[in-house]
């Protein structure tokens, strides 16, 4: 997909479509009244006749309208024009990409970044043009997998501005929103594919491709690596499988030396069938999902270093798989981590916090400005956010508040959730330093608080996108989150806007 920027008038466009947006009660936007004017009241006399009433979401093509050079002009109801929030104009860009996906288009000129949006400016309403467009186009496709559907698609998009001295405002615009989309791609097509081509090896092939094409250091630690450092939690969930683990390490340095890195841990269970404390079966399909968290993180070191980002970033991910084996982590079992605290394994299927504790350990190596993780940790975080917010958890507040501030900007929402030490009370162990559940009440507030006894000695985030990191049912897919809230936090570290 190509994405350009232009100042022009909508009739005198030649592409294949020019879209514009629609108001309910016939309230035309400006450049729907500027096509209404040349094509004398064409457009006025459709929505008079009732065949389109602005209504959000909705519709409607209509070719060779007078006096414009296109082939045709999609509408586009944008709703009520005093509601027309960041939500909205989503979805009339969504609306959009679906109206012309079913047809022969194969460019298009839109005028929807006109509109003005509550809270929001040009460059914000640009780049999420950008990004919803690229999302709504997305096809999974591999050639393990299935074949390319060959159709002909709507392949480029030039998005019109209101004025010329906007062009060279919205190119960082343009230039984020490419970056991002094609991190969420990467990750997208990760999360997508099935657990026996999605191996920790593969993953690690993908990281060093990754580190081909954007010039990072890659270096991959094997499981005898592990066993020196004595990641004995990480180890512990590997054993069930015969898929051997992998530490994956990526590094972009862009930063000035000696400038502590960011660090981004991902989950990377490439499936999760819960071990001996076997998932139930309806469902358990998704579990190859559960390295949505490492994709995540490589989606974003494409994005930061496709923006050439002045920052040093470190992605960790800890991989393996999580099955049942008569060598298998067993309930009751002790473990010993690497930072030396043991744990007790009261549940197999909580495998995500074994293994990044022992990849929190390691990076204190970097000595680490920030870290993040990001992990479909619980389905407790499922039940407490729904589908829409990644639960948000930190030892610093003001971390806390700047990752919250980026999800907002690049509406791909968290919110935040306490870590009180109240809490810690139900991962108490009679056995080992601590137990690896804490009961059914606040859920993933409890393997957050496992998570904070391994960030001691430094300032941490952990993002559970148990809920946002893809669709379920008819819709079934990655959504590659939250690559994009944390190009935008990174964006922010980096100094820009
Ligand atoms: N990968 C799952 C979390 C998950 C479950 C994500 C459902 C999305 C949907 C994780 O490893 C897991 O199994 N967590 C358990 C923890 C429990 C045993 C304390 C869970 O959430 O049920
Ligand atoms: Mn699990
Ligand atoms: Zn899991």
């Amino acid at each position: 997909m190509e994405f350009s920027i232009k100042n022009g008038n909508p009739e005198k466009q030649r592409n294949a479509c020019v879209i514009v947006g629609v108001f309910e009660h016939r309230k035309l936007s400006g450049a729907a009244a500027e096509i209404d004017r040349v094509s004398e009241g064409y457009l006025g006399s459709l929505m008079r006749r009732g065949d389109m009433d602005g209504k959000l979401g909705t519709t409607l093509i209509v070719h060779n309208v007078p006096g414009t050079l296109c082939e045709r002009v999609l509408l586009v109801g944008c709703g009520k024009e005093r509601e027309f929030t960041d939500r909205a104009y989503r979805q009339a860009i969504q609306a959009s990409v679906k109206a012309l996906s079913g047809t022969g288009a194969v460019d298009a000129a839109s005028f929807l970044a006109e509109l003005s949006v509550r809270r929001r400016d040009l460059g914000w309403r640009v780049e999420q043009m950008v990004t919803v467009t690229s999302d709504a186009l997305y096809r999974f496709s591999h050639p393990s997998c299935k074949k390319d559907d060959d159709r002909r698609s709507f392949s480029r998009l030039v998005i019109n501005v209101p004025q010329r001295n906007d062009l060279r405002r919205v190119e960082h615009a343009l230039r984020r929103g490419l970056a991002i989309s094609g991190g969420v791609r990467l990750a997208k097509d990760l999360g997508n594919l099935p657990g026996n081509i999605c191996t920790p090896t593969y993953l690690a092939e993908q990281a060093g491709e990754l580190a081909k094409t954007h010039n990072l250091q890659l270096e991959v630690l094997e499981r005898s690596d592990m066993e020196k450092l004595g990641m004995g939690s990480l180890l512990s969930v590997a054993r069930g499988s015969r898929q051997p683990p992998k530490l994956i390490v990526l590094q972009y340095k862009k930063g000035k030396t000696g400038q502590k890195p960011m660090v981004l841990i991902g989950k990377g269970i490439t499936f999760d069938a819960g071990g001996i404390s076997l998932k139930p079966a309806g469902e358990m399909d998704e579990m190859k999902y559960d390295m949505c968290g490492a994709a995540s993180a490589l989606g974003t070191i494409k994005a930061v270093a496709d923006l050439d980002l002045a920052i040093n970033l470190v992605v960790v991910i800890p991989a393996c798989e999580n099955l049942p084996d008569g060598d298998a982590n067993k309930p009751g079992d002790i473990v010993t981590s690497m930072s030396g605290q043991t744990i007790e394994v009261l549940n197999t299927d909580a495998e995500g916090r074994l293994i990044l504790c022992d990849a929190m350990t390691y990076v204190e190596k970097f000595g680490p400005d920030t870290v993040i993780d990001i992990a479909t940790l619980t389905g407790a975080c499922v039940i407490a956010l729904g589908h829409h917010a990644s639960g948000l958890f930190g030892n610093e507040e003001s971390l806390v508040k700047d990752l919250d501030n980026a999800g907002e900007l690049a509406f791909d929402r968290a919110w935040p959730l306490p870590l009180w030490d109240d809490y810690q009370e139900q991962i108490k162990s009679n056995f080992a330093d601590m137990a690896n559940i804490g009961g059914r009440p606040g859920g993933s507030i409890t393997a957050a608080c496992f998570l904070s006894r391994f960030a001691k000695k430094y300032s941490w985030a952990h993002l559970d996108i148990a809920g946002t990191a893809w669709k379920s049912g008819k819709e079934k897919g990655a959504t590659g989150r939250p690559v994009a809230l944390l190009t935008h936090f990174i964006l922010k570290r980096a100094g820009h806007r």
